[in-house]
């Protein structure tokens, strides 16, 4: 396998680092104090380690993860952290803006741009050689706009200046990173997983509706990226409960090419949520339902892209091999159907490490354990869920 500057790069970093590491051992946890580890783990020696993304490209792929913004020295999943920075830059091939790019982030008021953090993650992620997803330019949800957009007075030509104001932030944004971003996350989580309608924004019911709002997004972006990948992002998942929120957005795509609206392709958040211990019996259970929809997805010649890889841990027991071994598990099932999608060509991990997880925060575990949604812990030591990925791009079949 060929490897990369970015590889040659991780393997110093890796031996140049030295401390108290955890050391993953097969599919079992064992943590250690073991300066020769490093802070690959026990994969062999730092010299033998091969990284996410080798094994992603030598199939033509991409594997990668979402970074933050912070101060230096914060114990952030931020570029500025150097222990998050070195597993970046070890094991990623693309990088995705947690929050920096949303509305929240760089729309302070309706006349203003803040693009002071994601500026400064670009920089960095372009002095790394690491491309850059954008995350997103319109999150269709009243709870995640700006409060000032829900309250906003859009005049006595409402419609007209919620157009303007639309265009205005995605062509700004697509503009100011050109050709540096070359797929975005144009439009979130659009679809009401209740009943699979579409969310009102105070932008769309100025606008006249969601349909025209979301349109006017992609629209937009074409023109103003007319290089990058337009896609329509969510979590409608595989397992039970998500009927409706599938359905919701099968015809939401349905509607795109009706309407002749320029959308790529369906990220695929992937959140997925553990459904007890026998992770082969969950995968056999929700594969036929799950293809049916990704069949149905592909058949309207829409790409797919893993988004934002994370796994709750629910339904297992508090011990951590035991718990570790069933996300592996579940990891693996989940990644062996997708990748079987030849469409599939990026895989973005929402985080790295268990240590900055959102999904402690957005749901506890009622046992109180903390969660273990990503490939690493919260010390920075491989998981046998990073095992299971790297074992999913191995199997993979080779994209042209
Ligand atoms: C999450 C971030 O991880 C959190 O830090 C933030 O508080 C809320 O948003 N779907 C998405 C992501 O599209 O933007 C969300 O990220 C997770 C769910």
């Amino acid at each position: 396998m060929e490897i990369t500057r970015r590889d040659g790069l991780a393997m110093l970093a890796g031996l140049a680092v030295t401390g108290c590491q955890t050391a993953n051992v097969g599919t079992a946890t064992a943590t250690t104090s073991t300066a020769a580890a490093g802070p690959l783990g026990s994969r062999s020696t730092p010299s033998g380690f091969v990284s996410l993304q080798s094994l992603a490209a030598a199939k033509g792929m991409r594997f990668g993860s979402c970074f933050a913004w912070g101060e230096p020295g914060a114990d952030r999943g931020s570029f500025a952290n150097p222990a998050y920075a070195d597993l970046l830059r070890r094991e990623c091939g693309l990088l995705v803006g947690e929050n920096e790019m949303k509305w929240q982030s760089i729309r302070p008021g309706p006349t203003s741009f803040d693009f002071r953090r994601f500026d400064a993650m670009m920089a960095w992620a372009d002095a790394n050689a690491l491309p850059v997803r954008g995350h997103n330019l319109l999150w269709h949800q009243p709870k995640w706009m700006p409060r000032w957009e829900e309250a906003y007075d859009f005049g006595a030509r409402p419609a007209r200046e919620a157009e303007r104001l639309l265009v205005e932030h995605v062509t700004t944004v697509c503009q100011r990173y050109g050709t540096r971003i070359r797929s975005y996350d144009v439009v979130n989580e659009a679809v009401n997983p209740a009943d699979g309608s579409l969310y009102q924004t105070a932008l769309s019911r100025a606008l006249g509706g969601p349909e025209p709002t979301i349109d006017l997004a992609f629209r937009t972006a074409k023109v103003a990226a007319p290089h990058a990948q337009l896609v329509y992002n969510d979590y409608m998942s595989w397992e039970p409960g998500n009927a409706n929120h599938r359905a919701g957005v099968l015809k939401l795509l349905e509607g795109f090419r009706t309407r002749g609206v320029p959308v790529d392709a369906l990220g695929v958040q992937s959140h997925i949520v553990t459904q007890g211990v026998d992770a082969q019996g969950a995968v056999r259970a929700l594969e036929g339902d799950w293809r049916r929809f990704l069949d149905t997805v592909t058949a309207m010649g829409f790409a797919l892209v893993i988004t934002e890889l994370d796994v709750r841990d629910n339904g297992l027991p508090g011990d951590v091999v035991a718990r570790d071994t069933a996300v592996a598990a579940y990891t693996r099932g989940y990644l062996d159907v997708m990748l079987d999608y030849p469409s599939v060509r990026d895989i973005v991990a929402w985080g790295m490490t268990d240590r900055y997880s959102w999904i402690e925060g957005f749901e506890p575990r009622a046992d109180g354990a903390r969660r273990r949604p990503c490939p690493y812990d919260d010390r920075f030591a491989a998981k046998p869920m990073r095992d299971a990925i790297a074992s999913a791009l191995s199997a993979a079949p080779a994209r042209r």
